[in-house]
Formats: C-alpha cells, sequence, structure tokens
C-alpha cells in the first residue's frame, strides 16, 4: 500500500472544501455574519485507518468506499437553526453531490452525540483528470462541538471505553448542553 499516493486526493479535498466553506461566514450581501463561526478540517491519519481496518475487518483495496471519514470538514454554528439554513445551502452547492445525510441533532446518538452529517463525493482535479472521494461534512452548534471535544478528549484519553457511569454523566450532560442551545435558539428567535 503505497500511503503516500492514498492521501494526496483527500489533502487536497480537504484544503480545498475548507477554503470554499469558509466563506459561508460571510453574509450574503456582506453585511454582518453569515450562519457559519469557523470550519476546520482534517485527514484520518493512517493509523486511525489502519485501526479501522482490523476493527471492521475492512479490505485495502477498497477502502476508498468503505471509509467515507477520510477527509473530514466540521462547520460550526452559533444557533441550533443555523445548522438547517448550512445543510439547505449544501444542498443547493454543484461543487459536489450529496450521498447521504444523517441527523443526530434532533436524533442523538445514545452516546449524546449530536451533529447533522453529511456524505459527500467531492471531484477533485489530480495529475490524471478527475477523481472523485468521499467526504464527511459535520455541522454542528458551538455547543455541540464543545460536548463532542471533551466527550472525545475522555473517551481517547481512556483508550476508547468509558465507564457506564462515566458514559451516563456524559449523557446527561448532552442534554444540558442541548437546553442551553435551545434557550439561546429561543432567545435569537424572540429578538
Ligand atoms: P464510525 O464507524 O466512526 O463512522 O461511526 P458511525 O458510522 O456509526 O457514525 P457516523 O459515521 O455517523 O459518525 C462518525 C463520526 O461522528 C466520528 O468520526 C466522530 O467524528 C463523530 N461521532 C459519532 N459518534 C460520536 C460520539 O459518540 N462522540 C463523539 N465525540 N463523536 C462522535
Ligand atoms: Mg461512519
Amino acid at each position: 500500500m503505497n500511503w503516500d499516493a492514498f492521501f494526496i486526493p483527500y489533502i487536497q479535498a480537504v484544503a480545498e472544501l475548507k477554503v470554499k466553506l469558509r466563506y459561508l461566514r460571510l453574509a450574503p450581501q456582506g453585511a454582518g455574519s453569515g450562519p457559519v463561526e469557523f470550519v476546520t478540517g482534517r485527514v484520518k491519519s493512517r493509523a486511525s485507518i489502519e485501526e479501522k481496518i482490523v476493527r471492521r475487518h475492512l479490505s485495502e483495496d477498497r477502502l476508498a468506499l468503505d471509509l467515507q471519514d477520510i477527509a473530514g470538514v466540521r462547520i460550526m454554528t452559533r444557533y441550533v437553526q443555523d445548522i438547517y439554513q448550512v445543510v439547505e445551502i449544501l444542498r443547493k452547492r454543484t461543487d459536489f453531490q450529496i450521498l447521504e445525510e444523517r441527523d443526530y441533532v434532533m436524533n442523538a446518538k445514545p452516546s449524546g452525540y449530536r451533529s447533522y452529517h453529511i456524505v459527500i463525493e467531492y471531484p477533485v482535479e489530480t495529475i490524471s483528470g478527475e477523481r472523485k472521494v468521499l467526504a464527511e461534512i459535520q455541522v454542528r452548534t458551538l455547543a455541540m462541538n464543545f460536548w463532542a471535544t471533551i466527550e472525545h478528549d475522555l473517551r481517547y484519553k481512556h483508550g476508547g471505553e468509558l465507564s457506564p457511569a462515566v458514559a451516563e454523566q456524559l449523557t446527561q450532560l448532552s442534554d444540558e448542553t442541548f437546553s442551553l442551545d435551545q434557550k439561546m435558539s429561543e432567545i435569537k428567535e424572540e429578538l
């Protein structure tokens, strides 16, 4: 497996998507600000791809099809309603094709995780012509990002597994975080 060559289109896809999607921070008329607070992106590390190959019994020559999140971009919004505004904007774009959408905002994962996931097929222009790669876009509020960042950090630092008691606490904190999000939304709507 030539990993350097494998990663090239994904590095390109993440770099391009970050540049493009950051423009959603601007308002349509240039005044004020758009629905996006900030955008991040990363290419999945070789170590975590290899870990997934083992855990999910994946075949190396099917990775581009089986792993949807080798290229990952995250869009952070301030308000919950902004997530859906961003999703609407993404659906209208012509520079990529949406393959799948998963709403973990209104249907949180059992862990308490919330985000709106979109899997896209993104065309990158390579030396040997166009190459379509899969990428995962996660759209979430600052509060959802706060929770997911802390939860991921705690889980990672404890070997990927949290005790049922801690997991339960985190799920409850996710509810509290979401309640904060909803209150912020209400204030925004009232103004
Ligand atoms: P994967 O096997 O990891 O792809 O999970 P999945 O297919 O069941 O879920 P999905 O693809 O919708 O989400 C995968 C990504 O969402 C992960 O790489 C994380 O970024 C994020 N994610 C999903 N669940 C959690 C969670 O419980 N906690 C945190 N912090 N992030 C999560
Ligand atoms: Mg997945």
